[in-house]
């Protein structure tokens, strides 16, 4: 479970998010909707460890975050957290295998467990067939598709996806969907961002920013 206390994000005299505090669930799956600008990213990255608060608390089954060190960070983000970008960020010189080795060989990994673990995952993408190419001549839709691989490969509990299908097609849009709906019916807790109405029914809860305030919080039936 996640807790977010009192949340506060500042830049200068800007504040990117106000006193947000709010409860997500093991399982949970979460939307978060939003104008440009109205701090989505920002509280994604501060909860998924990737930027810390100007003040507040986030709280990750029972620990408090803030107080931790850079090494004690850096480990619960890789234990916990899978992140899959609208931008993707893959490593476009590297294969797909190997985008999707490094978090695993960060992790300690051997050798042959990773291959069993690369093969699953990208199997579970269908991306099986393509994990000697590059990651530069992949297809957007295809790219995402090993991001999420790559998210997932250390098995993390918590996925945070920032406008995941941003930059695809509605086809391709929908896989990821499909794909994101699929960790969640396995037990996933999913923080997604979307500008997609669609996109943010197929969530159980639909989060509403505006001006870095929490505007409305309400569930989907
Ligand atoms: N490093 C920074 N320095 C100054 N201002 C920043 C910084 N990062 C973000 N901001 C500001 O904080 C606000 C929230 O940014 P954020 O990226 O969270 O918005 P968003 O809701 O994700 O928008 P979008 O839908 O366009 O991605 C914006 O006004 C942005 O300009
Ligand atoms: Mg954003």
């Amino acid at each position: 479970m996640i807790t977010v206390n009192n949340l506060t994000k500042t830049y200068g005299k800007f504040n990117a998010l106000r006193n947000i505090s709010l409860e997500i669930n093991d399982g949970e799956f979460v939307a978060i909707i939003g104008e440009s600008g109205s701090g989505k990213s920002t509280l994604l990255n501060i909860i998924g460890q990737i930027d810390f608060p100007s003040s507040g608390e986030i709280i990750v089954d029972g620990e408090n975050t803030v107080g931790l060190d850079d090494k004690e960070t850096a480990k619960l983000r890789n234990s916990t957290f899978g992140f899959v970008f609208q931008a993707f960020y893959l490593e476009p010189t590297y294969t797909v295998y190997r985008n999707v080795e490094i978090p695993l060989i960060l992790k300690g990994m051997k050798r042959k467990d990773r291959k069993q673990r690369i093969e699953e995952v990208l199997n579970s993408v269908d991306m099986q067939d393509k994990l000697k190419n590059k990651a530069s001549n992949l297809s957007g839709g295809e790219m995402q598709r090993v991001a999420i691989a790559r998210a997932i490969a250390n098995n993390p509990p918590i996925i945070i996806a920032d406008e995941p299908c941003g930059n695809l097609d509605t086809k391709n849009g929908d896989v990821v969907m499909r794909l994101l709906r699929d960790l969640h019916e396995q037990g996933k807790t999913i923080l997604m961002v979307t500008h997609s109405y669609e996109h943010s029914k197929w969530a159980d809860r639909v989060i509403k920013l505006c001006d870095g305030k929490i505007v409305s919080d309400e569930k989907n039936n």
